[in-house]
């Protein structure tokens, strides 16, 4: 039985709507950001010492980990985790649901951005610019697109498990 995967972009719900996933499933959840930040520290840290070369190929390392792992599990992915040619390849074997949300979302949820270094100082500008960089790539890895905008994490559980 493959893992459950969450990608997509920044605010779209994927450590809380793959939490809830994994209740129903009654899977383990892990998500790839807390996982880095338990090794490594904060990441807007660690993009300042680091880079974020770096970073990405400590994220791969770590995705790659939790994907191996013998339980099937529900993974939240970080929003760039799919830049990573490698992960996108273990993402192949994956059952894999993409998260979307329109700009208007986004900026609800993200707020002044800073705990995402990738943002920078004009964050819904950078988040924009991203999304279209990547919207393409998401889609091509994922089995299974949910654009929910408005409905509650419970709700987005539900109709994942229901797709399944
Ligand atoms: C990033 C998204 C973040 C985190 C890091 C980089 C990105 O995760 O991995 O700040 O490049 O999109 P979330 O998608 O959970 O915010």
């Amino acid at each position: 039985m493959s893992n459950i995967v969450l990608i997509g972009p920044m605010g779209s719900g994927k450590s809380t709507v793959g939490a809830a996933l994994a209740r129903r499933l009654g899977r383990p959840h892990v998500d790839s950001d807390h996982f880095f930040v338990a090794r490594y520290g904060s990441i807007p840290e660690y993009f300042r010492a680091h880079g974020e070369k770096d970073f990405r190929e400590r994220e791969h390392r770590i995705i790659a980990e939790l994907l191996d792992s013998p339980r099937p599990s529900v993974i939240s992915l970080g929003g760039g985790a799919v830049l990573d040619e490698r992960t996108r390849a273990l993402l192949k074997d994956q059952t894999v649901v993409m998260l979307d949300i329109t700009p208007d979302q986004a900026a609800l949820r993200i707020g002044d951005g800073t705990s995402r270094p990738v943002l920078g100082d004009e964050p819904m500008e950078a988040w924009t610019r991203i999304y279209a960089e990547r919207e393409t790539i998401y889609r091509a890895c994922a089995d299974m697109v949910l654009s929910a905008d408005d409905e509650s994490i419970e709700t987005r559980a539900d109709t994942i498990v229901a797709r399944l």
